[in-house]
């Protein structure tokens, strides 16, 4: 993206050293959220792509991804698609266990969310070892669904997600980079 757009969005990021365990600079998206004019330009990038191709479905994985994945939504006119934690959906689901930057989950979708080749963009807000989105692929695609690329406001590359993400063939999209 544009450099001065990519400083912009930088700055209305806060981070918050230590959170929620020792050693993680946790990289804070509430800030640039609560700026009407950087969340419509960082909702108006992440699709930017796609803009005009179709898309059936846009899945965002909790929480922060619901935030960023029901604005592109929208903005594709897809239809929305929820991830969620475990335990927390109530129709038949289909379920996988992950790993992320600081622990262990499991994550859930609907078993009638998305049907078989349906083209669907994946949306969070941050990759860092991409354990979480790479679990988001694997469920998608496990219901037949086509990735068509998964979108991400920013990228840590130390951890290697966003390449980790590629290695399964799907496109990558990140908008800032944090080293
Ligand atoms: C954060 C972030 C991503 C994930 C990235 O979510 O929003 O989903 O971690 O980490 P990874 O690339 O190492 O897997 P978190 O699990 O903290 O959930 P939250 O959005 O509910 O705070
Ligand atoms: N998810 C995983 N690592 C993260 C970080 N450093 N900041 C915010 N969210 C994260």
């Amino acid at each position: 993206i544009n450099p001065i757009l990519e400083n912009d969005l930088k700055a209305a990021i806060r981070t918050i050293p230590d959170y929620p365990k020792p050693g993680v600079l946790f990289r804070d998206i509430t800030t640039l959220l609560g700026d009407a004019r950087a969340f419509r330009r960082t909702v108006d990038e992440m699709v930017q792509p796609w803009a005009g191709m179709k898309i059936d479905k846009v899945a965002g994985i909790e929480a922060r991804g619901f935030i960023l994945g029901g604005a592109v939504a929208h903005q594709v006119s897809a239809g929305f698609v929820p991830i969620r934690k475990k335990g927390k959906l109530p129709h038949k689901r289909v379920s996988i266990a992950y790993s992320l930057e600081y622990g262990l989950d499991e994550m859930e979708m609907h078993e009638d969310a998305v049907v078989a080749n349906e083209r669907v963009i994946l949306v969070d807000d941050l990759i860092a070892t991409g354990g979480t989105a790479e679990g988001a692929v694997k469920l998608l695609q496990k219901l037949g669904a086509e990735v068509v690329a998964a979108c991400f406001v920013i990228d840590l590359p130390d951890l290697g997600g966003a390449d980790k993400l590629r290695a399964l063939g799907v496109q990558v999209r990140t908008l800032l980079t944090f080293e």
